[in-house]
């Protein structure tokens, strides 16, 4: 079958080690079933996958992709959830939880094999395209507002990045619940888009704001901790998902404990968030994000999109 794939790691290049191309049908497990791929959308944690980082180089060729939408082998139309072992459905006792990528093949495929408990129903008001994004980006970015920052209607959030796909979820998803939403970004075009996405505010990425945020969410890391630290109020929260520019920046350790700050990490969504952040979707009218739509066998060039930093939204491939 087609698929999209590392075939080899480079710390500094990462796009030299993509590949297109035929690669067998997906293993047959006890418990798992086979999804044909009608949607599948691109995360920052390809290309860390294509570096290395949770990849190492002896489970290459390894086929990329953690978010998909397809039919199942009865016909359904399904999302997939791409934690794989959560609650220990579809691994053996000796195994730990994993992304699809790490262990197992990902969604960048005709065909991709996940546990049967993986697969939820796909709400027929979002397409295949629609759908695809919700499994990593938006269930990470639902989990961050909605589970880890305390965050109440009414509240004003931070959320720094704003083009990328984790914080344009965070714009849409916090704006249809209630909270007073502000953005930060690099560039006047993706401030201008996040204020079409539902940001009330947005701001120069370091600039200062008019009063503090209840909550900041972060997921680029080094290059606005500092900004993160110094935005947020006294006893305020920080959540933190990601660190695209870095995993190092001074701590600002004083301004943590002086104004009794919460830090806070998260990781991905459970299934049970999976399946509220579709129903919040399917009542709420939230819509992800697209960037840009282009079949599989063009993921090359969006993977060169995404690498630039140059996308507001998620990047789609079809089938
Ligand atoms: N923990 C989890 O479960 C989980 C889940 C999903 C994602 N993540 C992580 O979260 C991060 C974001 O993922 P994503 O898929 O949303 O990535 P993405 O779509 O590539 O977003 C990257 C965004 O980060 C901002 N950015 C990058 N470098 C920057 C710099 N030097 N200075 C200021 N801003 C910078 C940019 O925003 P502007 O250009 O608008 O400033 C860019 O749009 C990644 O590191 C990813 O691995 C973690």
């Amino acid at each position: 079958m087609f698929a999209v794939y590392a075939s080899a790691i480079d710390k500094d290049e990462p796009l030299k080690g993509l590949e297109t191309g035929e690669l067998p049908e997906p293993a047959a497990r006890e418990g798992w079933t086979t999804v044909s791929v009608r949607a599948a959308a691109l995360n920052h944690h390809d290309l860390w996958s294509l570096k290395g980082v949770g990849l190492p180089e002896d489970r290459l060729p390894m086929i990329l992709g953690c978010d998909g939408a397809g039919v199942d082998e009865d016909g359904n139309e399904v999302v997939i959830h791409a934690v794989i072992g959560e609650r220990g459905f579809g691994i053996s006792d000796r195994e730990r939880p994993t992304i699809l990528t790490e262990r197992y093949p990902g969604t960048f495929a005709e065909r991709v094999a996940v546990p049967r408990w993986n697969l939820l129903p796909k709400p027929a008001s979002l397409s295949f395209e629609e759908a695809a994004c919700l499994p990593t980006a938006w269930l990470t970015a639902y989990r961050m507002l909605f589970t880890r920052s305390g965050l109440r209607p009414g509240d004003t959030v931070l959320i720094q990045g704003a083009g990328g796909g984790v914080a344009t979820a965070l714009i849409a998803l916090g704006r249809a619940a209630g909270f007073r939403v502000w953005a930060t970004s690099r560039s006047e075009e993706k401030r201008v888009r996040a204020l079409e996405l539902g940001a009330h505010a947005v701001y120069e990425s370091g600039a200062r704001l008019p009063e503090r945020a209840d909550a900041v969410m972060e997921t680029v890391g080094a290059a606005t901790w500092a900004h993160t630290v110094a935005s947020v109020r006294e006893e305020g929260t920080i959540v933190i998902s990601g660190a695209t520019s870095g995993p190092n920046p001074p701590a600002a350790l004083t301004r943590v404990f002086f104004h009794q700050l919460r830090i806070v990490g998260s990781t991905m969504g459970s299934r049970d968030e999976l399946a509220a952040l579709l129903k919040f979707c399917d009542v709420a009218g939230v819509r992800p994000v697209v960037d840009s739509v282009r079949p599989l066998a063009e993921a090359p060039d969006g993977f060169a999109r995404m690498a630039a930093g140059d996308l507001v939204g998620k990047i789609v491939f079809t089938l």
